[in-house]
């Protein structure tokens, strides 16, 4: 069996990859460690850069459609991991889930409707309703035996007069995966108070064992009628600067308004790549993604051990799914701007701002993507404590 190696570092300067090279235009500095945008430092796997190079070979980028294989692939991918049986119509192919969830809103609501959301969340979770004119509602996490849970008398009281529910399935920050029951109760609220609901699945694929990833779509068949899911091979295989994501919905309705509105905009069309890639992926992604999965969870270990020896104060909410965990540090007594320039400036880290989550109510908290090989988060966090150790 081949054994991939995700320790060695890749040097990624100077490939216009947002992670590394934004930096320096945002910070006037060229020497600072990413440990912010949600994409992985690892090599994309071989069979996918092979099935883009044997495509590249033949030397003519014209236009493009899915092929059969394509939708065979991602047909049996949601089938065998997520118990999702699709048909060919209950799919459409979407750029980006980003994308996806702003042509939902547009589509489904109108300036004014209220949007509900669950903070800390996902920042454009919170901007894509607040600039379409949207009423922003959201609903705060709470946290339980270093989890983040959902306050139901909270959610059921903001639920109330919403049309739309942007859910991150599992969560992104933390990547909480919500289980069957809690997934349950939303559907509960939602279906009564007729709230379509749009489950971002897009972290899914990196559900840590024992964690099971259970998709809202599969909660029941009233949750599947009134949801629409957003699933992608991007976070999964890190190839997100391809645009390769797919969207599903079970209603027929809900279908023919949502995807006859696509493609009447011609907003969802794909590229050769991003079609090249995620069948390449999902035909042949099992093994890798294995092998992708044990290191991401040595390093959420890793980082658990690192915290309750050097930086035992701080509040942790590790990834269930993912690599984005959420740390508070706000038991140092450092005020938030100043964590900020101290981690930045002093131990040259850029992590996600808390506050960019959801306001205020997360001052002293931090995003860091763990997404990477061991030596370069070892070397970070050192400097992270560091900082918090030399105030
Ligand atoms: C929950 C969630 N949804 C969507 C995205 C981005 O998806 P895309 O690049 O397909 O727009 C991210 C990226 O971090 C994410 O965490």
């Amino acid at each position: 069996m081949k054994q991939y190696d995700f320790d060695t570092p890749i040097d990624r300067h100077g490939t216009d990859c947002f992670k590394w090279d934004a930096m320096p235009a945002m910070y006037h500095r060229d020497d600072l460690t990413p440990m912010w945008v949600a994409d992985m430092d690892f090599r994309s796997p071989d069979f996918v850069m092979e099935a883009i190079r044997r495509r590249c070979d033949h030397e003519v980028l014209g236009y493009t459609m899915p092929s059969d294989g394509y939708w065979q692939a991602v047909t049996s991918w949601l089938a065998k991991h997520y118990d999702i049986h699709t048909t060919r119509e209950s799919l459409h192919f979407i750029p980006g889930i980003v994308a996806g969830i702003s042509y939902a809103l547009l589509c489904l609501t109108q300036p004014g409707d209220k949007v509900l959301v669950t903070t800390p969340v996902y920042p454009p979770f919170l901007n894509l309703p607040r600039e379409s004119g949207r009423e922003l509602v959201c609903c705060q996490l709470k946290i339980a035996d270093n989890r983040f849970v959902i306050d139901f008398d909270d959610f059921e009281r903001r639920a109330e007069g919403c049309k739309v529910f942007i859910m991150s399935n599992p969560h992104n920050p933390a990547g909480t995966v919500w289980g069957k029951e809690t997934l349950q109760r939303i559907a509960d609220i939602c279906i009564r108070k007729g709230i379509i609901v749009i489950s971002d699945e897009i972290h899914a694929d990196l559900t840590l064992p024992p964690h099971r990833h259970v998709s809202y779509s599969t909660v029941s068949e009233a949750a599947a009628r009134h949801s629409i899911t957003f699933m992608a091979p991007s976070k999964t295989f890190n190839i997100a600067g391809l645009g390769s994501s797919v969207c599903y919905i079970s209603d027929e309705d809900l279908r023919r308004r949502f995807y006859g509105w696509l493609d009447a905009l011609g907003v969802a069309g794909g590229n050769i790549f991003a079609f090249t890639a995620a069948e390449a992926a999902f035909a042949h992604g099992e093994e890798w993604l294995q092998q992708m999965l044990a290191y991401l969870q040595a390093n959420v270990q890793t980082l658990d051990n690192f915290l309750k020896t050097r930086l035992p104060e701080v509040k942790a909410v590790l990834p269930e799914a993912s690599y984005l965990a959420w740390l508070d540090f706000s038991a140092y007594g450092i005020p938030h701007k100043k964590l900020a320039d101290r981690f930045i400036n002093e131990a040259n880290v850029v992590m996600n701002d808390g506050t960019t989550f959801g306001g205020k109510a997360y001052e002293g908290c931090f995003r860091l993507n763990l997404g990477c090989p061991r030596s370069q988060l070892l070397d970070a966090l050192d400097r992270i404590a560091h900082t918090i150790e030399t105030r």
